[in-house]
């Protein structure tokens, strides 16, 4: 980690979904908001702000990880994947955003984001998980609209699709 005057700005390099990208900050611009208003990666969305509802969860070296939580400058020089990095380039969705789609597992979609990449992360490392690990990972993210049935029923679908 660089040492820096609080009122410094830095330059952060990063690979954002693959594509080499770099913005001056302050160094005590959280991860979330570097997306979102220098990157324009405006698909992660921030809700509470400190660690709770996980909707602001991006992958940083393929590891899920808060964005809330982490400062830009934690992310320097590291691949980051947000949830515009899942949908192929001709916008087709890929498998776990087709189970969201066909089952109705969003209604506002201010969750989706950061239970995609969430699971994204999980289910490659774990890819035929019990409904128990699902639920389990499920409980890091608050969904408002859904009941959870929907998002339950979408990630059963996309694990037997495998
Ligand atoms: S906005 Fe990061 S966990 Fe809620
Ligand atoms: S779909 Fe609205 S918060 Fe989850």
């Amino acid at each position: 980690m660089r040492r820096v005057n609080k009122d410094q700005k830095v330059r952060i390099s990063l690979t954002l979904n693959g594509r080499k990208v770099s913005a001056e900050t302050e160094p005590r611009t959280l991860l979330c908001d570097f997306l979102r208003h220098s990157l324009a990666a405006t698909g992660t969305h921030v809700g509470c702000e400190h660690g709770v509802c996980g909707c602001c969860t991006v992958q940083i070296d393929g590891a899920a990880v808060r964005s809330c939580l982490t400062l830009a400058m934690q992310a320097e020089g590291r691949d980051v994947r947000t949830v515009e990095s899942l949908a192929g380039p001709d916008g087709k969705l890929n498998k776990l955003q087709q189970a969201f789609q066909n089952n109705h597992a969003l209604q506002c979609g201010f969750c989706t984001p950061g239970i995609l990449m969430s699971f994204t992360d999980f289910l490659s490392r774990n890819p035929k998980p019990t409904e128990d690990e699902l639920r389990e990972v499920l409980s890091g993210h608050i969904c408002r609209c859904t009941g959870y049935a929907g998002i339950m029923a979408a990630l059963k679908e996309a694990v037997a699709a495998d």
